[in-house]
């Protein structure tokens, strides 16, 4: 027996950047909710676990794609103290295995990739959610999700302005101002949450908050809403009663029963049953349900955030990555 060397490939967060560009993104999600949803991968349930002792979390996240001939596996830290210290709030690594011959193949920076492959489940949400003129945005939180989360409407609709919401309004001016530059539309920073939603046609919660961030009866008739924030079950951003009256689409039916706290109290509280999930994403995506059905439905997409979607994106990267020679190349 000996060891044969294949090249294993390294990729920064920078390079992640260059090779994952929103559009691409939008579409490595459409065809990972796809295989999702048609039951062409295979995804175990995420680990978590809790360093209490820090108040954080861990999650330990892989899957399997006959697609990709690729196992993806990623390790993901979320630890809230960390704005304090100057650290992010989520930081993560991605490993790629061959599937065939088990061969190790690259690993890169999952932090920049999550927020890539997050905002664009969100763009693709939208696509199909979405009315076909929306153009204003509400956005709740204006972390590192937020701004790849406003990257991922932007990319599917023709959004002209911004409203952000963040209880650190300091922070909201900050990401007002570089997403103003960045995505070249106009970003204004609201004083209360009612005040950011007043001409939203979409809404988008991207927040640590452990409770709803905004009030039901200030939805209009015709939203969509990206609730991306919560993975806890005693968690949610959204009301119940937003919930309730939401045609409601999960990107996955048993991971959101396990984790979506939106749906799980809300199904507690007896204002929904389990019918109430209309669709997975995928299957949407795939034509076999349809995404808006009337211009003044109020839409909710509830992600919580799955393995293959970190399977695809870094699949992605890995191929692009290559392509347009960037990362380092070592042998193990
Ligand atoms: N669905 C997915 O696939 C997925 C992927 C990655 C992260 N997330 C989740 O996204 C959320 C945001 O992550 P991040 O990395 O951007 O965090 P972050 O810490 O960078 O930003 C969160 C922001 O939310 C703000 N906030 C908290 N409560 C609020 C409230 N009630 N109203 C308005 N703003 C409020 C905070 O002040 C902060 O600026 C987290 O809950 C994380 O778990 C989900």
């Amino acid at each position: 027996m000996h060891d044969v060397e294949h090249p294993f490939h390294v990729f920064s967060a920078s390079d992640v950047r260059t090779a994952l560009p929103m559009d691409k993104a939008v579409e490595a999600m459409k065809a990972a909710f796809k295989e999702l949803s048609t039951g062409a991968v295979t995804v175990p349930l995420r680990t978590h676990m809790a360093i209490s002792e820090h108040d954080a979390d861990v999650l330990v996240m892989s899957c399997y794609s006959p697609r990709l001939e690729q196992v993806g596996l990623k390790i993901i830290t979320l630890h809230p103290h960390n704005l304090d210290r100057g650290l992010p709030f989520i930081q993560a690594t991605v490993m790629l295995v061959d599937a065939e011959r088990g061969t190790p193949l690259a690993v890169m920076s999952g932090a920049v990739l999550t927020a890539i492959r997050t905002g664009a489940a969100s763009g693709a949400a939208t696509d199909v959610l979405a009315r076909a003129n929306a153009s204003r945005v509400a956005i709740f939180g204006s972390g590192t999700q937020a701004a790849t989360q406003l990257e991922g409407m932007c990319t599917v609709r023709p959004i002209r302005s911004a409203t952000v919401f963040d209880l650190d309004h300091t922070r909201a001016r900050r990401f007002a101002s570089r997403m103003e530059e960045s995505l070249k539309i106009e970003v204004s920073v609201a004083s209360t949450a009612a005040a950011a939603l007043a001409e939203a046609d979409i809404v988008c919660t991207a927040t640590t908050s452990r409770m709803p961030v905004f009030e039901d009866a200030d939805i209009a008739p015709g939203t969509h809403i990206n609730a991306i924030g919560v993975y806890k079950p005693h968690e949610r951003e959204i009301p119940g009663a937003t919930v309730a009256r939401a045609r409601c689409v999960v990107d996955e039916r048993s991971a959101a029963w396990e984790e979506a706290g939106e749906l799980i109290l809300a199904r507690k509280e007896g204002l929904i049953s389990e019918s109430h999930v209309y669709a997975e994403l995928g299957e949407i995506l795939a034509g076999l349900k349809v995404g808006r059905q009337s211009e003044d439905e109020i839409t909710l997409f509830k992600s919580v955030g799955i393995a293959n979607q970190d399977l695809s994106a870094a699949h992605a990267v890995l191929a692009r990555g290559t392509r347009l020679g960037l990362g380092s190349s070592v042998s193990l």
